[in-house]
């Protein structure tokens, strides 16, 4: 059994796999739908390619879950900051406008995602019943730094963004958690199994804004799925050791360790929780002897536990669809 939505309800020993960034940008079928769609948002809005995107990699590979074909920008986008996919650059969102932000109506919002919620509709529907549709989000924080545009070059965060004005962000990470709510709430209503949060940017918060701009957050989110009976995996990437926190604070039913987490460390003190991923996406490139056998240290540590089979971050754009083949051959292999 494979089913990701009982494994993470039930915590027991099944065995599943699936990828992030599973749909979209290494897959040849992906890049020619790409090609003729130049509006990246807009193509995400198009809820009959988003659902054939979404589909590409279970006809490809039968893999056992799906990730609804979306983006977490979709979430700043519907509440009015227009969002543009510079290439090369990554994504570059309209100014923030505090006032606009705050005065955003939820049923604006629940129109422009409408189309999200139909290509979920219709993914279920096509779907195989035993395999899960995964809907996600961005964590807050996560979005706060695009929204605020708080990236700097070379992995870094220009935090004077948000040092003096600190009631201020806590009104926006309160108001985006309500948005972001609703947002789960309305997927779960059309028929996603399982939501994850990504909060990939929790590495970069300071140690004393951890529980306020990560820890608080994801709790309440985490809290809001646990009450519509639907499990949750959290991925706060590259937060160290502080995982061990997360996990006793938040409890989500899944937490997905990035590929800097020693998965020794994570089996030892991550209690409690359905372990996904780590596998890092960049062993895809290497031959695939060491793709299999830096596989085979996360499958060997988490044999006797529940764990979710994925990476420690998305499959990478230059990614060979033979190697992701392999990979998923050598785990089902090694069951
Ligand atoms: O298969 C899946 O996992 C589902 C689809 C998905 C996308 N984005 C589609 C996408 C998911 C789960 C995301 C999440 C996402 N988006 C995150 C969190 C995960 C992470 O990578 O940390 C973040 C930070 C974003 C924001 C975003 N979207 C960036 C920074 C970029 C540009 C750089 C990049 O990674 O490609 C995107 C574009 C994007 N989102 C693409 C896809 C398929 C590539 C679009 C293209 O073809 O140009």
């Amino acid at each position: 059994m494979s089913n990701l939505k009982e494994i993470l309800i039930n915590k027991n020993i099944c065995k599943s796999v699936w990828f992030m960034r599973q749909a979209g940008r290494y897959l040849p079928e992906f890049k020619n739908i790409r090609q003729q769609n130049q509006d990246f948002i807009q193509l995400c809005l198009d809820s009959k390619l988003s659902t054939e995107i979404t589909l590409q990699p279970i006809k490809r590979f039968d893999i056992d879950s799906a990730i609804i074909f979306s983006d977490i920008l979709l979430v700043p986008y519907a509440l009015g900051q227009s969002v543009n996919f510079v290439q090369d650059t990554g994504p570059k969102l309209e100014k923030f406008d505090y006032y606009k932000f705050l005065n955003n109506d939820k049923n604006l919002f629940n129109q422009k995602l409408k189309p999200v919620y139909d290509a979920i509709r219709k993914t279920r529907e096509k779907l195989n019943k035993n395999k899960s549709l995964i809907a996600f989000i961005g964590a807050p924080w996560t979005l706060l730094v695009y929204m605020l545009d708080m990236k700097l070059k070379k992995n870094e965060i220009d935090h004077n963004k948000i040092k003096l004005k600190v009631e201020q962000i806590n009104l926006i990470l309160d108001n985006l958690t309500k948005f972001l709510i609703i947002h789960i709430e309305n997927q779960i209503n059309s028929g996603a199994n399982v939501i994850q949060i990504f909060d990939s940017w929790a590495g970069f918060i300071k140690d004393e804004d951890f529980e306020n701009y990560c820890i608080n957050p994801n709790l309440k989110i985490v809290d809001f799925c646990k009450s519509k009976n639907i499990p949750v995996i959290c991925f706060p990437k590259g937060i160290g050791k502080k995982y061990k926190r997360f996990n006793e604070v938040v409890k989500s039913h899944g937490l997905n360790i990035d590929y800097e987490v020693d998965p020794g460390w994570a089996k030892a003190n991550l209690k409690n929780v359905v372990i996904q991923g780590g596998l890092d996406p960049r062993v895809l490139l290497k031959p695939e002897k060491e793709m299999f056998d830096r596989a085979k240290k996360y499958l060997d540590t988490f044999k006797n536990s529940p764990y979710v089979f994925n990476l420690g971050h998305g499959l990478l754009p230059e990614t060979d669809p033979v190697k992701v083949e392999r990979l998923i051959k050598f785990y089902r292999e090694h069951q």
